[in-house]
């Protein structure tokens, strides 16, 4: 007699993406990681975009001062940010940029959360994504940068999500701060706005 047979359950895990504002040239900011030069392309149409499909990565702050604070997260439940960027919302006295979301900062300098919706990865950052990762969820995580966290996490991205704006800096902060290696994406989709802002997307090919 035959051991029945019954269909394995696959496991589907939830992507990691990396959501990310970016000059022409590629570059997340000036040198400094200065991002103001985009601020001008996030016009109506572009917020009307970022309500309507990405809602979530809309800090809470923004959030609150356009009246949408209400508004249901669209694809990310969960947040993951480096220290230094994290550090732009201490220094405006906010501990909880993205109160909607589950907030993870890496750092091994910050040794305690100054929040309680902030939960602070000092080790293990790839293991701890990936368990992030395995997590029984219909959202997708969202790495929100800089350039040395996005460079650590470089393997375990799945997709990006580039806001491309019609800016050429040539030279400043890259959108990862890696080794050289080559990994290819596939095109998903492209979405252009009447001020010259592209939003690309793409899988990674596994
Ligand atoms: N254009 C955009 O859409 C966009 C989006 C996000 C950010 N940015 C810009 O990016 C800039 C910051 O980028 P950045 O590359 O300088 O820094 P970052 O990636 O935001 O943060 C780097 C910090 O993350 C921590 N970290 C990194 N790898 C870690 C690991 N394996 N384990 C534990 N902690 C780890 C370290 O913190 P400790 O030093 O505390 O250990 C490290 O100093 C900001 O100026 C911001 O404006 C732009």
């Amino acid at each position: 007699m035959f051991a029945r047979e019954y269909p394995r359950k696959e496991v589907v895990l939830r992507k990691l993406t990396y959501f990310i504002a970016c000059s022409i040239d590629g570059f997340i900011g000036d040198p400094d990681g200065d991002a103001s030069a985009m601020f001008p392309f996030v016009d109506e149409e572009f917020l009307d975009f970022l309500k309507a499909e990405h809602p979530e990565t809309i800090p809470t702050q923004g959030r609150r001062a356009l009246g949408i604070d209400d508004l249901p997260n669209k694809r990310f439940d969960t947040i993951v940010q480096g220290r230094a960027s994290y550090d732009l919302a201490l220094k405006e006295g906010v501990t909880s940029p993205y109160a909607h979301l589950r907030e993870y900062v890496a750092s091994r300098t910050l040794k305690e959360s100054p929040d309680p919706n902030v939960e602070i990865i000092a080790e293990d950052l790839v293991g701890r994504v990936r368990a992030l990762k395995a997590e029984d969820s219909a959202f997708d995580v969202y790495l929100c940068g800089g350039a040395r966290l996005a460079g650590e996490l470089v393997d375990e991205i799945d997709e990006l999500i580039i806001k491309t704006y019609p800016i050429v800096l040539g030279t400043g902060m890259p959108m990862f701060t890696s080794a050289f290696s080559v990994t290819q994406f596939a095109l998903e989709s492209v979405r252009g706005f009447g001020n010259g802002a592209v939003v690309r997307t793409y899988s990674r090919r596994r």
